[in-house]
This record gives C-alpha cells, sequence and structure tokens, in this order.
C-alpha cells in the first residue's frame, strides 16, 4: 500500500494503472475507520484491481457549531486496518491541497439536499457533493463504494453523478451495525456508556417500524409515533426527525400502499452525540 498526500502524484499514479488496463475503485472516508468502513473496502477490493482508500475530514461539511475540530482522527490506526482489508493506495490530503485559498467552486444538489439532514445542517450536502466530485475527478474510477448507513448522502450522490454524467458506477453497501443493532459509526466513541446502551433504541425503532408494517399498519404517523415513544423512553437530548419518506426523492408518505418502497431515517442526539439511522422496507 502507498500513501499520497498530493493530487499530481496520485494522478500519475493511477494514470500507469489505467494504461495496463487495471481497473480502478474509490472508497471516500473521513477517517477513524471501523467495521463498516472496512466492509465497503473489502467489497472494493474483491470487485477491483485497484482500491483507492480516501481519508479527509472535510471542513465544508461541517456546520460552525459542528464538530469539525474534534472529529476522531488516527490516521496511523486507520493504515494499518486500510492495509489489512485490501486498500491499495491510500490518499490522505491536507485541507490546503483539497480547498487551495480563494476555493469558490461547489457543486449542489437542489432540493433533496434541503430536507432531513440537509434541515438540521443546512450547508452539509454542499460540502459532501463538492468533496466527492473532486475526489471522483482525481480518481475517475469506475466505481466509488458508499454506506447505506449515510442513506441521504447516497440518494444524493446518485443524483449527482446521473445529472452530472460522472463516468462512474455508485455502488451502495449495507449497514453494518455493532452486536446489540448499533449502526457502526466514527461519532459512537463520543457516547458516554450509558448513551451508547440507550442508543440501541435507534436501530429497535427501526425494527419496530418493519414489524408493524408487515403486520398491516399503513399509517406513517402511527408508525413514527410508535417509534417516537420506544426513543423518548431511552432518554435522548432531541429526536431530530423520523420520516417515512420515498427511497428516490425523499418526499414525505403520509401512507403506505402494496408494492411501495419506502425509507425510513432518523436523527436522534443522545447528550452532544447526533445519531442517525435509516432503514428500507419493501412492502
Ligand atoms: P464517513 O462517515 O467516514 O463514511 C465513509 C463511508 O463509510 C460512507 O460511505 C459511509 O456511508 C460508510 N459507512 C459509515 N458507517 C457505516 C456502517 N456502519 N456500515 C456501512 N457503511 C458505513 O460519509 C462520509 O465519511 C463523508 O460524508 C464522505 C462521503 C467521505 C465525504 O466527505
Amino acid at each position: 500500500m502507498t500513501t499520497y498526500s498530493q493530487i499530481l502524484e496520485l494522478r500519475s499514479t493511477l494514470n500507469d494503472y489505467r494504461e495496463k488496463k487495471k481497473s480502478i475503485a474509490l472508497v471516500p472516508t473521513m477517517g477513524y475507520l471501523h467495521d463498516g468502513h472496512l466492509s465497503l473496502i473489502k467489497k472494493a477490493k474483491a470487485e477491483n484491481d485497484i482500491v483507492v482508500v480516501s481519508i479527509f475530514v472535510n471542513p465544508t461539511q461541517f456546520g460552525p457549531k459542528e464538530d469539525f475540530a474534534r472529529y476522531p482522527r488516527n490516521i496511523e490506526r486507520d493504515s494499518e486496518l486500510a492495509k489489512l482489508s485490501g486498500c491499495d493506495i491510500l490518499f490522505i490530503p491536507s485541507v490546503e491541497e483539497m480547498y487551495p485559498a480563494g476555493f469558490s467552486t461547489y457543486a449542489v444538489v437542489e432540493n433533496i439536499s434541503t430536507v432531513l439532514e440537509g434541515k438540521f445542517r443546512p450547508t452539509h450536502f454542499k460540502g459532501v457533493t463538492t468533496v466527492v466530485l473532486k475526489l471522483l475527478n482525481i480518481v475517475q474510477p469506475q466505481v466509488a463504494y458508499f454506506g447505506q448507513k449515510d442513506a441521504q448522502q447516497c440518494v444524493v450522490i446518485r443524483k449527482m453523478v446521473t445529472e452530472l454524467n460522472l463516468h462512474t458506477e455508485i455502488s451502495i453497501v449495507p449497514t453494518l451495525r455493532e452486536s446489540d443493532g448499533l449502526a457502526m459509526s466514527s461519532r459512537n466513541v463520543y457516547l458516554s456508556p450509558d448513551e451508547r446502551k440507550n442508543a440501541v433504541a435507534l436501530n429497535q425503532s427501526l425494527r419496530l417500524a418493519e414489524r408493524l408494517i408487515h403486520q398491516g399498519e399503513r399509517n406513517s404517523e402511527t408508525i413514527i409515533n410508535e417509534m417516537m415513544k420506544l426513543i423518548q423512553s431511552k432518554n435522548p437530548t432531541t429526536i431530530d426527525y423520523i420520516e417515512i419518506v420515498g427511497t428516490e426523492n425523499l418526499e414525505k408518505r403520509t401512507s403506505i400502499k402494496s408494492g411501495d418502497t419506502i425509507l425510513i431515517p432518523l436523527a436522534v442526539r443522545f447528550g452532544t452525540t447526533r445519531l442517525i439511522d435509516n432503514t428500507i422496507i419493501t412492502v
């Protein structure tokens, strides 16, 4: 595994691989790797010749009051884990390399970036789409891998790739969970032991929704209220949202029809830690 911090050097190496007709995959991350990230890297390696993993805590996707400065970082451990999982090239640019002084060009996916997460993090997806577009242009991979854990991010990136005619396939990998069901996240390390125990309520509420729907419940408000009750019983600081939406346009569904595929995304704070999770259900 080779590590690069400069775009030009990375590009030159990747051009050599392209000349040798090697297929190239990209796994973009913000580091502090866990098994969820590693499952993306392993899938990428199983399906491609060369796997590029980027580690970049992207300042433009954090709001002014968010955790950019304290976002967990451990490059040494990440390098080891990435290598063991099949990463060939690690790309760790500096903020200046990605955003030179005077940077002023952004990619924005309108409408679907302003609902759900976008309501609580108004500048978040502008930062995500901009950095992902830059990474896709730098690496020019055949395939880029993203986790279902960040469901709205997947929908927004897919739309950008389609509408801007990017030549990369987007592959979505299932959410990896801890043994008690909590979705793996770099931010789980912020949780106190009590908050960590209570945070299983997120996954439990999603499984409850699945049960209710499979038992025939079709009213979204009823399902959301039951999920709220379950989470409220575990002392969250706030429930930012629980919604039932379409998987493509992210529009709210007040009722569910047979044959529908719906997405149930949620965001909940325990203490100062904001967690997201979701499930997709085909009725
Ligand atoms: P980060 O949160 O580091 O996540 C990197 C990738 O790992 C994302 O595609 C995310 O959905 C996936 N991932 C995270 N937790 C997962 C889990 N438990 N199971 C499966 N996949 C999981 O998402 C970002 O970084 C950034 O927004 C990024 C796309 C890198 C742009 O900066």
